[in-house]
């Protein structure tokens, strides 16, 4: 009896010690495709909970780091809570989005944070959300409402649904006033206008839109004259961004002044073309990018690249957590959370 007794304590022992080891595994790396789980630290005595977080594409470098933040954000907490925290990559396709946002009603999450495949998509996912009764913090894709402002009903309609971002026409203008506080305005030639190439994101995503615009309404608000001689969609990605400004580069050679990206990662790709074709940055060309990728912010640094704007993840990722908890424990949150870019020039 003694013996039997004794072997089952070392079973429950045993049993505990690969319980207590199972601790799961960061979301790591920009490779995509697999859905991670993280157990954060348990404190006896607090509650659980279930945050299920759906990217749009894990192969996105600004995203990357976003959702990075997100996990350890949530794990230096310590207020005596557990966060069972999800991961899935929608892979930029939004049929294999909502089905995981199914999935997460199914699962009983207890909050969803959700950057949007699709913003066209936002009132069907937002819905089906709010019917289940799963508080959920949007981010990074902002559903605009009718009037192309933050008049979004599927937000302001529904307490328990917000959004946390940054207001892209302030990145937008930030890479227009750096162009235009060069010595020489952006106009390297001296023919009295800027011509430049724009590299835009994904076309759907007012974070593109705004910055295609206000880059440039930065420039002729402070009067400088502007000539587009090339706007091609990059969808965020390096591999089409330098592919359109090496097309760009040998189409009007040293026409092109100033190369607007609308994200860092972009700019990378238009910073491997601009050395392809024999140019350097900050002698015969400009380039900018926004995000400020620690690279990038390398390269503004040692005169590679003109400028960036800080598109603050760390800012963003512990305000849609923060937001995320206070859901969680049933207290009212806003509608908007806004958290600022700061411009990067060379220090
Ligand atoms: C970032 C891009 C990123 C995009 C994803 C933007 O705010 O600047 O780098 O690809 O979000 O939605």
């Amino acid at each position: 009896m003694k013996k039997l007794l004794s072997m089952l304590l070392a079973l429950v022992l045993s049993l505990g010690l690969v319980a207590c080891s199972n601790g799961g595994t960061a979301p790591e790396g920009n490779e995509g495709g697999e859905e991670s789980s993280a157990e954060e630290t348990t404190n006896e005595g607090g509650e659980t909970y279930d945050v299920g977080v759906a990217i749009y594409q894990f192969n996105d470098n600004f995203m990357t780091l976003y959702r990075n933040e997100i996990e350890s954000y949530f794990g230096s907490l310590n207020d005596g809570n557990t966060y069972n925290l999800k991961f899935v990559d929608g892979k930029n396709d939004m049929a294999e989005q909502s089905n995981q946002i199914d999935s997460f009603i199914t699962e009983g999450m207890d909050v969803i944070i959700l950057n949007l495949v699709q913003t066209s998509s936002a009132d069907a996912i937002i819905d089906k959300i709010v019917a289940a009764g799963i508080p959920l913090v949007l981010i990074n894709r902002e559903p605009l409402g009718e009037d192309g402002d933050e008049s979004y009903k599927g937000i302001l309609d529904n307490p328990t649904v917000c959004y946390v971002g940054a207001d892209a026409r302030q990145s937008g203008t930030y890479q227009g006033e750096i162009v235009a506080e060069l010595p020489d305005k952006g106009d390297i030639n001296g023919d009295g206008k800027v011509s430049y190439v724009m590299i835009e994101g994904d076309p759907e995503n007012v974070d593109a839109q705004y910055r295609t615009e206000y880059s440039i309404k930065a420039l002729t608000d402070a009067g400088i004259e502007v000539e587009e001689l090339d706007d091609q969609v990059g969808n965020w990605d390096q591999t089409k961004g330098q592919e359109i400004a090496a097309n760009a580069l040998s189409q009007y050679g040293d026409k092109v002044e100033v190369i607007f990206c609308n994200n860092d990662a972009m700019a990378l790709g238009a910073a491997a073309a601009i050395t392809a074709a024999g140019r350097k940055v900050g002698e015969d060309i400009y380039l900018l990018g926004v995000d400020a990728l620690d690279e990038c912010v390398e390269m503004v640094n040692n005169g590679t690249m003109t400028g960036t704007v800080l598109n603050d993840h760390i800012g963003q990722s512990h305000t849609a957590v923060d937001v995320a908890v206070k859901a969680l424990k049933g207290e009212a949150i806003d509608n908007y959370y806004w958290v600022d870019y700061v411009k990067v020039t060379k220090n």
